[in-house]
C-alpha cells in the first residue's frame, strides 16, 4: 500500500533487534544485578521471568507491528479505538532514554580514547568525577557545559542521524550488520582474555556460586523481571517499530525466541568476562571479591580503569577493546530508541522521514546537552532511575493490560503470529501475557511506590527528585497523551484500512 521501508533480510532484522537488546545492560547492568540476587540461584527468576514475560512480550510487540503496519501510536490506535495513546507515551518514554543513553555512549568514546595513555592515571575515581566530568558540587545545578563530553556527544549524534538518515534498510540495517558481529567479535576476545588472567576463577566462583537463601524474597523476583524488560528493550515500542518493518511473510515468533535467547547469552557472557576480571583484581589487592563488584557508571568507568592499569601486558589494547564494545553496544540501542520516536513524528504530522530526523533527532540531541553540564551525571542518575521505574514499568503494564484485558486481542494476534511462524502459540502464551506478567507488573509497581514514598532514591533532596524523577517519569505520560488529541494524517487513513 503506502511504500513502508522495509529490511532486506530476515537476518538483518533480527541482527537490528538483537542490536537494540544487547546494550550496556548487559555488559554493565547484568553481572551485578545477578551476583547481589543470589548469584548461581539467581537463574531461575532470571530464566522463569525470560520465558513468561520476556519472549511472550516480545512476541506481542513484533505480532502488533507486523500485523498492523506503523509507528507504536499508530499500531495501538489501530489495535484498539483510542488507544494510539498508550504508544505515544512508550515513544515519550523513549525520546527521553534517548537524551541520556547518547551521553554515556560519549564518556565510553572519550574513555576508549583515554585507552592509549591510560589518561585516567592511578585515581580513577578522581578523574572521572573530577577532570573528566567537572562535576557539580550540588545536584540540581548546571554549571557549564564540559568541552570533553560535548564533542564525543555531538559524534554520537552525527553518527546515530547519519544512519537513520540513510533509511532503515541502507542505514539501520547496514549498520547493525557490521557492528553487531565486530562487537561479537571485541567481546569474545575480551572474555577470552579475562578467564586467562590470574584471579579468574574467584570471580567466577562468586559469580556461579548460589545463595538459594534468596529466593523466596520478592525484591530478587522483581529483579529479575526489571532486568528482562530492560535488557530486551521491551515496553519501549522499539519491537513494534522494528518489526513494522518487515516483509509480509516474515516469521515471528522464532525470531522473537533467537532476539531473547541471543541477548541472554550475550549477557551471560558479559558476566562471565567482569566476573573474571574482578576476580582478577581482588587478587591483586588481597581482598575478597565482593569488596570490588560495582555496577553501572562506577564499574565502566571507575573498576575498569583500575583493572586496565593493573594489567599483565597490552593494558591499553584491552582498554580500548572494552570501551568500543560499550561504544558499539550502546550505539545500536541509541539508533533504535530514536528510530521509534522518528517513525512516530513522521507519521502523525504526515512529513518526511528526513524532516522527522531533524525535528525529532534534532530535539533529543539539544536536549541532551542538559547531560553535558557539570551537574549532568545527577540529572541523568535520577531520570534513567525513575523513567525506568515509573515509565517503563508502567506503560508495559498498562499495554499489556489494554491489549489482553481491554481490547482482547491476544487470540488475534496469537492467530496472526501462528499464521506466519514455524513455532506455534498454544495458550500458555496468553496466559503469560494475560495472567502472569500483569500479576508480575502490578506487584512491581506496588513495590517500587512503596520504596519510593517512603524513601528518597539515592539520598537526593526531594525537590531535586520531584523536578528530575517524577515529573518527567509521569510528564512522558501526560505529553503521551496530549499528542494522541491531536487528530493526524494517520488517523484519517486507519479508519480507511484497519491493517487486517
Ligand atoms: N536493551 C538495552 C540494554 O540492555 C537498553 C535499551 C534501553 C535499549 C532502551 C533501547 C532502549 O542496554
Ligand atoms: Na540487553
Amino acid at each position: 500500500m503506502e511504500n513502508r521501508p522495509q529490511w532486506g533480510t530476515r537476518a538483518g532484522f533480527i541482527l537490528a533487534a538483537v542490536g537494540s537488546a544487547v546494550g550496556l545492560g548487559n555488559i554493565w547492568r547484568f553481572p551485578a544485578t545477578a551476583y547481589e540476587n543470589g548469584g548461581g540461584a539467581f537463574f531461575l527468576p532470571y530464566l522463569f521471568a525470560l520465558l513468561t514475560a520476556g519472549i511472550p512480550l516480545l512476541i506481542m510487540e513484533f505480532t502488533i507491528g507486523h500485523k498492523y503496519r506503523g509507528s507504536a501510536p499508530t499500531s495501538y490506535g489501530r489495535l484498539g479505538q483510542g488507544k494510539s495513546w498508550i504508544g505515544w507515551w512508550q515513544v515519550t518514554i523513549a525520546f527521553v532514554i534517548s537524551t541520556y543513553y547518547a551521553v554515556i555512549i560519549a564518556w565510553a568514546m572519550s574513555y576508549s580514547v583515554f585507552s592509549f595513555s591510560l589518561a585516567w592515571g592511578d585515581d580513577p575515581e578522581g578523574f572521572l568525577y573530577g577532570e573528566h566530568l567537572k562535576l557539580a558540587e550540588t545536584p540540581g545545578d548546571f554549571g557549564s557545559l564540559v568541552p570533553g563530553v560535548l564533542i564525543p556527544l555531538i559524534i554520537v549524534w552525527v553518527v546515530t542521524l547519519g544512519v537513520l538518515f540513510a533509511g532503515v534498510k541502507k542505514g539501520i540495517e547496514i549498520a547493525n550488520k557490521i557492528f553487531i558481529p565486530t562487537l561479537v567479535v571485541i567481546f569474545t576476545i575480551i572474555c577470552i582474555r579475562a578467564l586467562t588472567l590470574d584471579g579468574a576463577l574467584l570471580g567466577l566462583e562468586a559469580f556461579f556460586k548460589p545463595d538459594w537463601s534468596k529466593i523466596l524474597d520478592g525484591s530478587v523476583w522483581v529483579a529479575a523481571y526489571g532486568q528482562i524488560f530492560f535488557s530486551l528493550s521491551i515496553a519501549f515500542v522499539i519491537m513494534v517499530t522494528y518489526s513494522s518493518y518487515l516483509p509480509k511473510k516474515s516469521d515471528i515468533t522464532n525470531n522473537a525466541f533467537i532476539t531473547g535467547f541471543g541477548n541472554s547469552a550475550f549477557e551471560v557472557l558479559a558476566g562471565i568476562g567482569v566476573f573474571s576480571v574482578l576476580g582478577f583484581m581482588a587478587k591483586q589487592q588481597g581482598v575478597p571479591v565482593e569488596e570490588v563488584v560495582s555496577a553501572g557508571v562506577g564499574l565502566a568507568f571507575v573498576v575498569f580503569p583500575q583493572i586496565i592499569n593493573e594489567f599483565p601486558a597490552f593494558n591499553e589494547l584491552f582498554g580500548f577493546l572494552f570501551f568500543g564494545s560499550l561504544i558499539l553496544a550502546g550505539l545500536t540501542s541509541l539508533i533504535s530508541i530514536v528510530e521509534t520516536f522518528v517513525a512516530g513524528v513522521q507519521e502523525k504530522f504526515g512529513i518526511s522521514r528526513t524532516k522527522s530526523i531533524i525535528f525529532g533527532g534534532g530535539l533529543s540531541a539539544i536536549l541532551s546537552l542538559i547531560f553535558a553540564t557539570q551537574g549532568g551525571l545527577y540529572f541523568l542518575d535520577s531520570v534513567d532511575y525513575f523513567i525506568n521505574t515509573f515509565g517503563v514499568t508502567l506503560a508495559g503494564f498498562v499495554s499489556v493490560l489494554a491489549v489482553a484485558w481491554f481490547a482482547k486481542e491476544l487470540k488475534n494476534l496469537q492467530a496472526h503470529a501462528n499464521g506466519l511462524s514455524d513455532i506455534q502459540l498454544g495458550a500458555w502464551w496468553r496466559i503469560c501475557l494475560g495472567v502472569i506478567t500483569p500479576v508480575v507488573l502490578g506487584y512491581m509497581m506496588f513495590d517500587n511506590l512503596r520504596t519510593n514514598l517512603t524513601s528518597e532514591y539515592g539520598e537526593y533532596p526531594r525537590e531535586f527528585l520531584f523536578n528530575w524523577g517524577w515529573t518527567i517519569a509521569f510528564g512522558a505520560l501526560f505529553v503521551g497523551i496530549l499528542f494522541s488529541m491531536k487528530r493526524s494524517k494517520t488517523d484519517v487513513v486507519s479508519s480507511t484500512s484497519t491493517g487486517k
